[in-house]
């Protein structure tokens, strides 16, 4: 069965009446009107039936636990859906803890991951009672225990390994690959499983984590990850007469962003997910274990777009037609950092049948700042409202303040309503934390 993250567009996008681009029952350059641009929409019904699509393919399967990897898009609004979704959260900052904790989410049904976590958001995370810790290294397995020892508590974790998969995405979104800057080697692993068990008796080792990369497009790299940390289970079981009985496989599940990309759908995986979890279990004769999976770009990314408004143009003496838009790369910095492709729409004339060749530039005092090259457009006029699909997932979350550019709004659309999740930010808001220190006050 095919799922939202198999189309370009939110599940609700059509044309109007008046031949502008609607989503949620929303028209964009209404949108535009009343909350300004740049601004991310994100459609409320694609992201509940990404959410949906995952329970339903893992329900033959009830030890599946769904946490939604909230670095993709995090609000208090996203907690608030995640959590009538059945959703657990990923969680990997202090900054993800306290969001998920102030929206009122159930802290139990959270995780924590990331490979340098402080001592500050390690304290946060026992003192929030977020479920399982991911520990990454052997210097958080001390700090960690430390921690845990300090307050008398046991502290339950997974081991982070890298299982030396290789997966065909771009090079800086993989990481379960042998020179990966995450988690234990193979080869580390009976070290850190015989320290927790002799001496950090406030740790208790649940079972093994992992996570192969972002945007994938392949099946078989999860059957191979999930053979790889069954064999390590038992192996560890039987050596140190444990019973581990937990496993997280991390995220990483590919969207369409453009014709090119051909992504699978959740059914698809979770068939081949379940499979190797069944096989393997078989093969080692162990118990079905608990298994998390941590999606975030295949739940939030399809849902979401982002409206910009057309400003100056160029037509460089090489031929190239710039059309300069009211953000760039501060809002998006997906196509500087990974040459990522966009499909681009014109909200307001989608259909036109004049079109051209044009460059979209973000407004940043830095060439690199293109949004989409040489793309086959309608011809654009100033005040014209251009809609970048797909934008819903590492967007916002990348989103900056360079060249002192405001973050822009985010809403949620609805049935032919808008409410606001991020309200713009201010120009007071953007100097808030500014301090000119009395020593260079001189007048
Ligand atoms: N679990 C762990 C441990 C992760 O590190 C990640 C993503 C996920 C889950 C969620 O993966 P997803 O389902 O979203 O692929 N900024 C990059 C993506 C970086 C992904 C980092 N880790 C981008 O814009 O493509």
């Amino acid at each position: 069965m095919k799922t939202a993250n198999q189309d370009i567009m939110p599940i609700t996008r059509k044309i109007n009446t008046k031949g502008n681009v609607e989503i949620g029952g929303c028209d964009l350059t209404e949108l535009a009107n009343k909350y300004g641009t740049p601004l991310y929409i994100f459609d409320e019904a694609t992201i509940r039936s990404m959410t949906r699509s995952y329970k339903d393919a893992f329900k033959s399967y009830p030890k599946m636990k769904m946490v939604y990897a909230s670095k993709a898009f995090m609000t208090k609004a996203i907690c608030k859906i995640m959590a009538q979704e059945g959703f657990g959260l990923d969680l990997c900052s202090g900054g993800e803890i306290y969001t998920a904790d102030s929206s009122g989410f159930n802290m139990a049904e959270t995780l924590f991951n990331g490979n340098n976590k402080t001592f500050e958001e390690l304290t946060m995370a026992i003192d929030t009672g977020i479920s399982r810790i991911s520990v990454d290294n052997f210097y958080e397995l001390e700090l960690l225990n430390d921690i845990a020892k300090s307050k008398n508590k046991e502290v339950k974790i997974l081991m982070r390994i890298t299982p030396g998969i290789e997966c065909h995405t771009h090079e800086y979104i993989k990481t379960g690959t042998i020179d990966s800057k995450f988690g234990f080697d193979l080869t580390q692993i009976d070290e850190a499983v015989n320290l927790i068990t002799s001496e950090y008796k406030n740790l208790k080792l649940c079972g093994f984590h992992a996570h192969i990369g972002s945007q994938i497009f392949e099946k078989q790299v999860y059957y191979d990850e999930i053979g790889v940390i069954f064999k390590e289970i038992k192996r560890v079981n039987d050596k140190f007469g444990l019973n581990l009985n937990e496993i997280n496989i991390g995220g990483g599940l590919g969207i369409k962003y453009t014709n090119e990309d051909k992504p699978i759908s959740v059914y698809d995986i979770a068939e081949t997910i379940i499979k190797s979890i069944e096989y393997h279990c078989d093969k080692y004769n162990l118990e079905p274990p608990y298994v998390y999976i941590e999606p975030g770009r295949s739940i939030i990314g399809t849902s979401g777009v982002t409206i910009y408004t057309a400003g100056s143009s160029k037509q460089a003496s090489n031929g190239r037609r710039y059309q300069a838009i009211d953000g760039g790369m501060s809002d998006n910095i997906r196509p500087s950092l990974y040459q990522a492709e966009y499909t681009v729409e014109i909200a307001n004339k989608p259909n036109e049948t004049e079109q051209e060749i044009v460059t979209i530039a973000g407004k940043h005092c830095e060439s690199g700042d293109i949004l989409a090259k040489d793309v086959k457009l309608p011809i654009i006029e100033e005040g014209d409202v251009i809609c970048f699909y797909d934008t819903g997932a590492y967007g916002y979350s990348m989103s900056s303040n360079y060249n002192r550019v405001l973050k822009p709004a985010a809403v949620l659309v609805n049935n032919g309503k808008s409410d606001i999740i991020i309200n713009r930010q201010t120009y007071e808001e953007l100097t808030h934390n500014d301090v000119i220190p009395e020593s260079i006050m001189n007048d």
